[in-house]
């Protein structure tokens, strides 16, 4: 017991080193947590010389190959139907506001003109061109904000210390080297900042992978972040590690699973103060994998915004693009069909805060100043009971403003929802007085 006690004492006195104490977010930081709030719909790419594989961007450590042998694979990679402006234009038109981009995965292989190391897209592939570079000018040209994936593991560098993955891929252990690999990403993160315009967010992702050292890993993640906020006052941080938000975080980010709900096994932080973000895969894996056609249909996807719209949070939704630089076709097809949801319903989505009720077996409520946004999508009667405080002045079908009729409880009020049509989601606008 006494040992448990000590080991939790220990590692949060190191957690809070890890920290950036004493943060206060700059006024620009403040301005784009809100702005990133508002946004709720964003897309995250896993895009790397691992698509060529087609097997999802953890090949090199799930099947035990040889880094070497894997980073072969670079010298192969010319997406040559890869167009930036293409891209991101079936993004906008979905209805995302922002992109989150892996700029260098557990693989370590650099999506952009690095100087810090050749196992980049410009030094090492026939291509030649900086991906990061195509796409931050798409996406300043067309207003979408643009947040880079950033791992925190390398699984290809030597001087990376030895976490609880890429142990099989002919490493010497001896070379571990932390200040130096340390200083190797602060010098990427660096060039990120200072070379390709603003970037909304650096989203970290491996923090995990020292969690079962005998000793707490230090991170030093205080210097980073403050190193961050420095270049770039309004980039917000963001952190995969799937624990409580360190102070230096802008973000709080929940992988598969909605703000507070665990089904993945690992979600088991508090929801914070902070704008919240939920990531999923459209199909099972992030990067392109070959044999995955298994794609949420469109009214998945609707239903699964909606519910984490319910939660206040936004839904960073993931492609992984093909080596050739396409899109999956599959892909492209449920970005449309967001986006036409989106054109008639972003309205009740966009600038809205999680609504007056919890997420319900019927579906989920959004909040936008006087008015509630009732999403049904769900519902097995034709009566619903809203247990709401506050006075309701109307109540109407959001799509053609027909009043929708009511009786008022004790609390709140009860629909008639006789003839309710068959939509995926049929929203409810109820404004109060
Ligand atoms: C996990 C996976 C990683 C992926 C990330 C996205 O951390 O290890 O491959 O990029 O989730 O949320």
């Amino acid at each position: 017991m006494k040992k448990t006690i000590l080991s939790i004492l220990l590692s949060t006195v190191a957690m809070v080193g890890m920290a950036q104490e004493g943060y206060v977010p700059a006024p620009e930081n403040v301005k784009a947590r809100q702005e990133f709030a508002d946004y709720k719909l964003g897309i995250f790419l896993h895009w790397g010389i691992y698509s060529q594989y087609a097997q999802g961007e953890w090949y090199l450590q799930n099947a035990n190959l040889d880094r070497n042998e894997y980073a072969k694979a670079a010298d192969a990679f010319y997406p040559h139907r890869f167009n930036a402006e293409k891209w991101v234009a079936a993004f906008k038109d979905a209805g995302a506001k922002y992109i989150t981009f892996t700029s260098r995965h557990h693989d370590g292989f650099s999506m952009w003109n690095t100087k810090q190391s050749d196992y980049n897209i410009v030094q090492s592939t026939p291509y030649g061109k900086d991906i990061i570079a195509q796409l931050a000018d798409a996406c300043h040209k067309q207003d979408i904000s643009l947040h880079l994936y950033y791992s925190h593991i390398d699984w290809m560098r030597e001087d990376y210390p030895w976490g609880r993955t890429g142990l099989n891929v002919g490493k010497d252990r001896t070379k571990i080297d932390w200040p130096h690999y340390y200083s190797f990403m602060n010098n990427q993160l660096t060039e990120l900042l200072t070379n390709y315009g603003k970037i909304g967010a650096i989203w970290f992702d491996g923090y995990w992978d020292h969690d079962s050292d005998p000793t707490p890993f230090d991170w030093q993640l205080g210097e980073q972040y403050a190193l961050i906020h420095k270049l770039q006052p309004g980039c917000l941080v963001g952190n995969n590690h799937h624990i409580n938000p360190f102070p230096g975080e802008d973000i709080q980010i929940f992988e598969r699973d909605l703000p507070g709900e665990n089904t993945a096994g690992w979600n088991t932080s508090e929801i914070s103060k902070l704008p919240l973000e939920t990531c999923e895969t459209m199909n099972g894996m992030w990067g392109y994998k070959v044999a995955d056609q298994n794609y949420k249909s469109t009214d998945d996807l609707i239903r699964l915004l909606v519910n984490t719209a319910g939660k206040g949070a936004n839904l960073l939704i993931n492609i992984g693009p093909q080596a050739n630089g396409e899109l999956p076709a599959i892909a492209l097809d449920r970005l449309k069909g967001l986006g036409e949801w989106m054109r008639t319903y972003g309205e009740t989505i966009y600038g809205t805060t999680g609504g007056d009720l919890k997420n319900q077996p019927w579906g989920a409520t959004t909040r936008k100043g006087n008015k509630l946004f009732v999403h049904i999508t769900n519902l097995q009667s034709s009566v619903l009971a809203l247990p709401l405080n506050g006075k309701v002045a109307k109540v109407l079908s959001f799509l053609d403003k027909k009043p929708i009729p009511y009786h008022s409880m004790n609390k709140g009020i009860t629909l008639e929802l006789d003839d309710m049509p068959k939509v995926v989601d049929y929203v409810i606008e109820i404004e109060f007085k």
